[in-house]
């Protein structure tokens, strides 16, 4: 199924050929790097002067072996917002279109639409659910990529399993499931179901609970034939060298994810409570963030930046987002000038 999906420019070219894919050691004299060294010393980063190993291998094994998944099934990229722009630039000819599920997280119009491939929408139902039927009587035989995201951003819900199940049953292409915010959730990630559904792409980040959104690195999990794709077009050396050592020592310290989780759900459950004592609508949150209604909201928003240099996001003029602004879950201190912020406001 997955090379029938693929777009025949990208089957039929060869990829590059960087020099550290011939060679793996060896003296280099093959990749015009600076021999002399670096012009700066970081420690404990050895070799920067010399191009990071190409497939990122060791933070794929290390990620294998903590998610228990082979890392034939793994691909790592310079972020997660990477990883969207390659599935479309595999899967989606300029004439064919993705389908997205609004509202949703910006990144896959923005990079449906920089690529120059069509953009088909379907709203979420008003309970921010997949509408399945009609997703699937959506799609034509230009779709090739659904993008689902769950837990949603920015509604911070998670999607039904069964209805994302039932779209990777029915449809002909590919199902990306953003699970950016999966480990702040109450239900587990459908990483597993990749053996099931040769079509399921999981997206995942370490941007979010491993506190490391600095370092731009995201992976995702699907098929062999899917991962073999994203590594024939990707830049030669898409993950850098800090980023690479620093993700794979954090995947294999694990010392503070539980920790971070019970914090941030502790505290999301603080801050709901509140804001509901406020007046506030807040919406179940399965991620690190609360979507939350009030009227005239986006005054309260721009207050708050102007007078406290507090910063909410605000979605006011979204379909379904009417007067909801999004509050990402912080330390108990700095939630607390929120808090009393707001309650200054309304
Ligand atoms: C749903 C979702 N996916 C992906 C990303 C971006 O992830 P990364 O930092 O790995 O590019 C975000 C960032 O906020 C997000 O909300």
């Amino acid at each position: 199924m997955i090379d029938k999906l693929v777009r025949k420019n990208i089957k039929e070219m060869k990829s590059y050929t960087s020099a550290r894919m011939l060679y793996e050691s060896g003296v280099f004299f093959d990749a015009n790097e600076n021999a002399l060294g670096s012009t700066i010393d970081l420690p404990g980063m050895p070799e920067l002067n010399r191009y990071p190993e190409p497939y990122s291998k060791k933070l794929r094994s290390a990620l294998g072996a903590f998610l228990k998944i082979n890392d034939k099934n793994i691909f790592a990229g310079n972020g997660s917002d990477e990883i969207i722009d390659l599935l479309i630039r595999v899967f989606v000819e300029p004439n064919e279109s993705v389908l997205i599920i609004e509202p949703t997280y910006g990144m896959y119009r923005v990079a449906a639409e920089t690529a120059g491939v069509n953009v088909q929408s379907c709203s979420l139902t008003e309970e921010f659910q997949i509408d399945v039927p009609s997703v699937v009587k959506s799609i034509t035989p230009e779709t090739k990529i659904i993008f689902c995201c769950s837990p949603n951003n920015p509604t911070s819900n998670l999607l039904r399993a069964q209805d994302i199940e039932e779209l990777c049953g029915q449809f002909n292409g590919i199902v990306v499931v953003d699970e950016a915010y999966i480990e702040f959730a109450s239900k587990p990630s459908l990483a597993n179901k990749v053996e099931k559904f040769e079509n399921l792409v999981i997206l995942r980040t370490f941007s979010k609970i491993w506190g490391l959104a600095g370092i731009r690195v995201g992976y995702c999990i699907a098929d062999s034939r899917v991962i073999e794709y994203l590594d024939k077009i990707k830049a030669p050396y898409n993950v850098n060298r800090i980023s690479s050592a620093i993700a794979t020592s954090a995947v294999q310290s694990n010392s503070k994810t539980s920790e971070f989780r019970d914090i941030i759900l502790r505290e999301r459950a603080r801050m709901a409570a509140r804001l509901k004592e406020m007046g506030f609508t807040v919406y179940p949150s399965d991620a690190n963030f609360l979507l939350v209604r009030y009227p005239d909201v986006s005054k309260i928003s721009k207050k708050l930046a102007e007078e406290s240099n507090l910063i909410i996001r605000e979605f006011d003029s979204k379909k379904l987002l009417e007067n909801c602004v999004r509050i990402s879950v912080a330390t108990p201190e700095q939630n607390d000038l929120l808090l009393s912020a707001i309650k200054k406001l309304i």
